[in-house]
């Protein structure tokens, strides 16, 4: 236990403080986190996601030379209005092997010998008897690596499941779907899945990347974005509703960031992993208005409407409140039934929902900002609600976004900076001075521009201070957090991966050693550093917290600069004091990084340290160091 004495009182800090947040951003989902292998499943790419696209990107027509068909994109009868477009096939001479399409993943599918893969399609047989269908992974010379065959008989769409056995690893894998009769058929959900996803999820996530992303133990996570979520248009604003139900009927989207969103990983995907990582869900919902009110004016084919028709709010309102239903309400409500129907029927507990992105606080913005929080307040006052401040704290959306907050009492307001690591050292007691009766603060992004070793240890320092003001700053989230290598579109990210392989960053370890050893009250004054003038020292930050749960008490030492730090850390304190803790250090050159060529030039390394009442210690340079001692 622990004896507070008269100066050194322990406060109550937010419990959910170092949290992720996913933005669908540099391939995060498609190709990314969502385990689908096959790219441009449903033909749905066009040029508005990328000049250079359409529905054939990633295809091939197939033929061993002999075969003849013609190939042809179509929208006259699809499975669903939401999924517009699909592939013809008429084949006038199979040949000897067929005639067919060929995709090529995500730069090649990844596939290990032994292992499983589901393969689903979705067929239309419009002529012709019993088609023989055979699916392969191949590798660049056309070896079979595995395949699988069946018929297709069916007049109408029918969905045809395949599993199949991979004898050989290839990392860039072909899928070849070959009919081997004539007939015109239609094609449409071409899908291979690993049989090993996330907690084996049908429609599941890719395994190893998630298990990197719940290793952090975030507390919550703030989900799909970003500019993602408000768009650079009315029209591009994210609409949950068409995310989830059957993934043939979601309603694919342009991605902001020049892609596309097949929406496969949609909001059941997202609210399932946050509950099978622990993290409290996090959605953000654009506020009626797109990116910066400004109707994606840049866009060809924009509308330039500055935000949804005022017409059009009372059902945006609506979308908003069933999204609460959806993730709380019973199994027999109208939208709880669609999430028992996705093979949820225990609420999700939604407890925070976010309603704006660094929008600009515009009267267009207000006026519909207003309209959403009071509703939800009115209908949903147990939800906390988060508002937008502007892209930065510089600029004027800042000091309007905090007005507004103010005159609505909104819970807790959204901060975002990225700002370079000298800035973050700079900046520690930012927080010192916030008005405590004021809405409270989460960091919905912030990052220090790079991914060295100086970037993580500013930051480091910088989250000891927000520990300390744990009180006022409830959440916080280093963004970007995924980013697929040859599709970045934003850097520094916490996490790189390819195909195959995921490459934490050196700020991935410091947000690991952070959201793991989190704590609920700060302890003040137990660490004092020699030297130091006062705890709020321009390099070097110190934070002790107590996590009730455990009872543990945790002390993080994060130095920035280029001399060792001595101290001593008063423990006199917990009553009783084990002989030994966990002490974690992460250090190295400042200029280190773990890159795809060297993945593992710094990780945390961890030994055992014995404690005394007063317990003298020395961190390295360039380090931060973490020690957790058990409550037994
Ligand atoms: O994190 C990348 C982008 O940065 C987000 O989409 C946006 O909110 C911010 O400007």
């Amino acid at each position: 236990c622990f004896a507070a004495n008269a100066q050194n009182k322990p406060k109550k800090i937010s419990p959910d403080l170092f949290g992720i947040f996913f933005e669908d951003l540099s391939y995060a989902a498609d190709g990314g986190l969502y385990a689908e292998l096959i790219q441009n499943r449903s033909f749905e790419y066009s040029p508005a996601d990328n000049r250079d696209w359409n529905s054939l990107t990633a295809w091939k027509y197939q033929t061993d030379g002999f075969g003849y068909g013609i190939i042809s994109v179509e929208t006259a009868a699809p499975i669903h209005p939401n999924n517009p477009h699909y592939i013809l096939l008429d084949i006038q001479d199979e040949g000897q092997k067929g005639v067919g399409l060929e995709n090529s993943g995500f730069d090649g599918i990844p596939v290990k010998a032994g292992k499983n893969y589901d393969f689903s399609v979705f067929l239309n047989v419009i002529s012709g008897e019993s088609l023989p269908v055979k699916v392969a992974l191949v590798d660049k010379n056309g070896k079979e690596l595995g395949s699988s065959s069946f018929t297709a008989a069916d007049k109408g769409w029918k969905k045809y499941a395949e599993q199949i056995h991979v004898n050989f690893d290839n990392d860039s894998a072909k899928l070849v779907l070959l009919i081997k009769a004539k007939g015109k058929v239609g094609v449409d959900m071409v899908s291979l899945f690993p049989e090993e996803t996330f907690k084996n999820h049908k429609n599941g996530l890719r395994a190893d990347l998630a298990q990197v992303i719940a290793d952090i133990k975030p507390k919550f996570m703030r989900f799909p974005g970003g500019c993602l979520t408000h768009g650079d248009g009315v029209a591009n604003i994210y609409r949950w509703k068409n995310t989830i139900g059957p993934v043939e009927q979601r309603v694919e989207q342009r991605n902001i960031w020049n892609y596309h969103q097949s929406v496969g990983l949609g909001y059941f995907e997202y609210f399932q992993f946050c509950e099978d990582i622990g993290a409290k869900p996090v959605p953000v919902l654009a506020a009626g208005v797109s990116c910066q009110n400004s109707g994606g004016t840049w866009k060809i084919g924009s509308t330039g409407q500055k935000g949804i028709p005022m017409d059009e709010m009372k059902a945006y309102v609506q979308d908003v409140l069933d999204l609460i239903e959806y993730a709380n309400g019973p199994a027999t409500s109208t939208w709880g039934a669609k999430r028992a129907a996705a093979g949820h029927p225990a609420p999700f507990n939604l407890e925070y929902l976010g309603i704006g992105n660094e929008d600009k606080i515009t009267g267009v913005f207000e006026e519909r900002f207003r309209m959403i929080y009071d509703a939800v307040h009115k209908a949903h006052p147990e939800i906390k609600i988060i508002g937008t401040v502007g892209p930065s704290p510089n600029g004027e959306d800042f000091e309007k976004g905090w007005k507004l907050a103010d005159q609505l009492s909104v819970g807790i307001v959204d901060e975002h900076y990225y700002e370079k690591p000298q800035w973050f050292l700079k900046n520690t007691t930012r927080y010192d001075s916030y008005n405590r009766r004021r809405s409270k603060v989460y960091i919905g992004e912030y990052a220090s521009w790079g991914n060295t070793l100086y970037n993580a240890l500013a930051e480091a320092v910088y989250m000891t201070h927000l520990e300390r003001n744990g009180d006022v700053v409830r959440m916080a989230s280093y963004a970007p957090l995924i980013a697929r290598i040859g599709h970045t579109s934003w850097n520094p990210n916490l996490i790189y991966f390819n195909g195959t392989k995921v490459f934490p960053t050196v700020n991935y370890y410091v947000q690991q050693q952070f959201a793991a050893n989190a704590g609920d009250v700060y302890l003040p004054g137990m660490v004092k550093l020699k030297g130091e003038k006062t705890t709020l020292d321009t390099t070097a930050g110190t934070s002790v917290v107590k996590d009730s749960a455990t009872g543990d008490i945790i002390l993080k030492i994060a130095n920035a600069g280029t001399t060792q730090i001595s101290g001593q850390a008063d423990l006199s304190a917990i009553g009783k004091l084990p002989e030994s803790a966990t002490l974690t250090v992460i250090s190295d050159n400042p200029e280190v990084k773990n890159g795809a060529d060297n993945p593992q030039a710094v990780l945390p390394q961890s030994s055992t340290v014995k404690l005394q009442k007063k317990w003298a210690f020395t961190v390295p340079a360039h380090s931060l160091t973490v020690v957790r001692i058990s409550a037994g």
